[in-house]
């Protein structure tokens, strides 16, 4: 049993980390027996203009939650991210940029180049009337400008709504009408993996849409030509040459909201999870330093993309936060060959990396030679995030990449809890492969009955996982609808905030998580709303019924799987599902493209019209052998005919 296999921290490890064994657990009761007490010494990591005099106040209870912290505190996340530090490291790098090409120079920015830039940044901003509490949204590729552009609306206020460059032009327009953004900031052209994806031109197209007020900022990163809009379109980089290369940081109640990100849900169009500016650094510094074990001379690196929660917590804000030199990689992990992040491990001396199970696996499928052709000797922390890593992924990471001597941190968390909840602590936490471990610090786990809502009290068990109490890195509402916050994560077991995660605890009280519970699947550790899927293909004039479920995918950790019903007299061709494949790319971006896409003469339903997503994930998961009980549908037959033209055979 996996269970009984735990891997100890590495005897020198212990000596140098931030945090050993005996100190988690000392800690750790702490934190839980009087948090006001605990974060109230943590707030203290950041430099605060006005200092808090009240930490928590905080309520989950179903129509009046409330999530405040540090709320009288005033402070400014671009200073803590970078003026602070210009004392002391202002010629230390803060940011490795490392270019799709792997012949095209890496670019080395330090502290004082970033106060410079982010200052330039923030006048260009203010010079297009955006002001403190707009909204912007953020639609770049991985290069430094993106985090220029986050950093700048943080120094004057604005909230930035990143949107990932590989979002198509309607799910762009969707954002940026959502929030009301008064700008997008986006570039000519992203490179990614040798190929390019016009971001000018996408957003020429989603702003087809949305208010003719919107402002366009334009990087030119790859001076691809592209259309533009007098009086509309802007040349950031020539007019941050003409403004002023200083800007007051703008006083920031710890409140007031630092972004909006996006994220799909079970049911109706993307949520925009509120972060805040106090609480939200406060977590992500302290995780980051702990979690990753992060040392002073450090470099550290994160490969998701900004257009993630991973990449706002974990490449800008709590490395930045700490004063950290941390990487960000404009390409893929098989551009030019499947050894490229270890070519850049090896460049750049890399002590952290930070990295999905889904890259690990696409990557292991190449073998070891890839790795071993370079020196990784500076590794000192592997971490996963996204998803479950599968034991095989976990090992291989461990032994080919870590050679077995570097601790690894599989961090659970979500977009919407701004930080790791359950981690190692690479010095304290003996490890089990596959499991995200223990809780953080202020962290309060509990499995619940998903039929009776009761907390399991036994050590050992398997539930639905939620949190007992608020902490700091939390999401404060959804943009715009409170309400939706309130129901989404409050209203299915009162008073705890509910993940839409099952767990398992073993007797160690360790926590397995065992996926979502909801209509929400993980294709490659990006989260999807089946929802958001079916409603993109009924959207299709030929297309009358649809229904979208996982389905177990070697690299991707989880598949789409759509079943289709054509309108009456439409021909099942392939040139259809072509077309439909191509429509669900331009109407929600090409990772919600279904893997399998199966003719459904009909779908199983209740007789009250339900459509039974059990059945069809069975039959997706190519598992037809336990259907359970189909006595309750109202035409039993459609089953039949699924389970014979199912598209995944073994
Ligand atoms: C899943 C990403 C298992 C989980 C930071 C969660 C994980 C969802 C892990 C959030 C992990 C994330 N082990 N599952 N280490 N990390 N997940 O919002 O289902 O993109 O609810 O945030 O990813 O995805 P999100």
């Amino acid at each position: 049993m996996l269970d009984d296999k735990k891997v100890p921290v590495p005897g020198s490890f212990a000596e140098g980390a931030h945090v050993t064994a005996e100190e988690y657990e000392e800690r750790y009761a702490r934190s839980i027996a009087d948090p006001e007490a605990f974060w109230a010494e943590e707030g203290k990591r950041l430099d605060w203009i006005e200092p808090y005099t009240r930490v928590k106040n905080c309520n989950f209870d179903l129509g009046s939650v409330s999530i405040n912290w540090f709320e009288d505190g005033i402070l400014n996340v671009a200073a803590n991210c970078v003026d602070r530090h210009l004392e002391t490291r202002g010629e230390q790098t803060a940011i490795i940029w490392e270019p799709d090409e792997p012949g095209d120079a890496a670019r080395h920015i330090t502290y004082n180049e970033l106060h410079e830039q982010v200052c330039r940044f923030a006048n260009v901003l203010k010079s297009q009337g955006v002001a403190k509490g707009d909204r912007v949204i953020i639609y770049l590729p991985m290069i430094p400008e993106a985090a220029y552009a986050m950093l700048a609306c943080a120094r004057i206020g604005a909230v930035h709504s990143v949107v990932f460059a590989g979002f198509s032009p309607d799910a762009l327009a969707n954002r940026i009408n959502d929030c009301g953004a008064k700008a997008v900031i986006t570039a000519d052209s992203a490179p990614r993996g040798g190929k390019r994806t016009g971001l000018k031109s996408n957003t020429d197209a989603a702003l087809l849409h949305c208010s003719d007020k919107v402002r366009c900022l334009v990087v030119k990163h790859t001076g691809d030509q592209t259309t533009w809009i007098d009086g509309r379109d802007v040349d950031v980089l020539s007019m941050m040459e003409d403004v002023a290369p200083d800007c007051d940081p703008e006083p920031m109640g710890a409140e007031d909201p630092l972004f909006i990100l996006y994220t799909s849900g079970s049911t109706g169009k993307p949520k925009g999870v509120v972060h805040s500016s106090g609480g939200y650094l406060v977590y992500c510094a302290m995780t980051h330093e702990l979690v990753f074990d992060y040392h002073a001379g450090d470099v550290y690196w994160c490969t998701a993309d900004v257009g993630w929660v991973t990449g706002h917590s974990y490449i800008l804000y709590g490395p930045l936060a700490n004063g950290a030199t941390t990487l960000m990689f404009e390409g893929v992990p098989t551009y030019p060959d499947a050894g490229r992040f270890w070519a850049i491990c090896e460049k750049h001396d890399v002590a952290q990396f930070y990295t999905a199970p889904t890259a690990i696996r696409a990557l292991m499928g190449h073998g070891r030679e890839p790795v071993e052709r370079y020196d990784l000797s500076s590794l000192k922390v592997l971490g996963t995030v996204g998803e479950p890593i599968n034991p095989e992924a976990w090992n291989w990471y461990n032994e080919v990449v870590g050679k077995g001597e570097r601790p690894i941190v599989d961090t659970w968390w979500q977009t919407e809890t701004g930080g790791h909840l359950l981690t190692p602590l690479p010095g304290a936490t003996p490890l089990k492969p596959g499991s995200a471990t223990r809780p953080f610090f202020g962290i309060e786990p509990i499995v619940l009955d998903p039929q009776s809502g009761a907390e399991i009290e036994e050590t050992e068990c398997e539930g639905v996982l939620c949190i007992k109490a608020s902490w700091p890195g939390q999401m404060r509402t959804v943009w715009g609808d409170h309400e939706r916050f309130e129901k989404t994560y409050f209203s299915d077991y009162k008073g705890y905030y509910f993940s839409g995660d099952g767990c398992r605890r073993d007797a160690d009280g360790y926590y397995w998580i065992t996926g979502r519970v909801d209509d929400v699947i993980n294709v490659s550790g990006h989260r999807m709303g089946t929802a958001e899927v079916e409603s993109a293909l009924v959207a299709h004039r030929d297309v009358a019924e649809a229904a979208v479920v996982g389905y177990p995918h070697d690299i991707k950790g989880q598949g789409i799987y759509a079943y289709v019903t054509l309108m009456n007299g439409v021909e099942p061709t392939d040139d259809l599902r072509a077309e439909l494949e191509k429509w669900v790319r331009t109407e929600i971006g090409p990772i919600a493209k279904p893997d399998l896409l199966q003719w459904a003469p009909g779908l199983p339903k209740t007789r009250s019209g339900k459509i039974m997503r059990r059945i069809l994930r069975k039959i997706a998961e190519d598992d037809a052998g336990s259907l359970g009980d189909t006595s309750t549908l109202a035409d039993p037959d459609v089953v039949d005919d699924l389970v014979e033209n199912r598209m995944n055979r073994k």
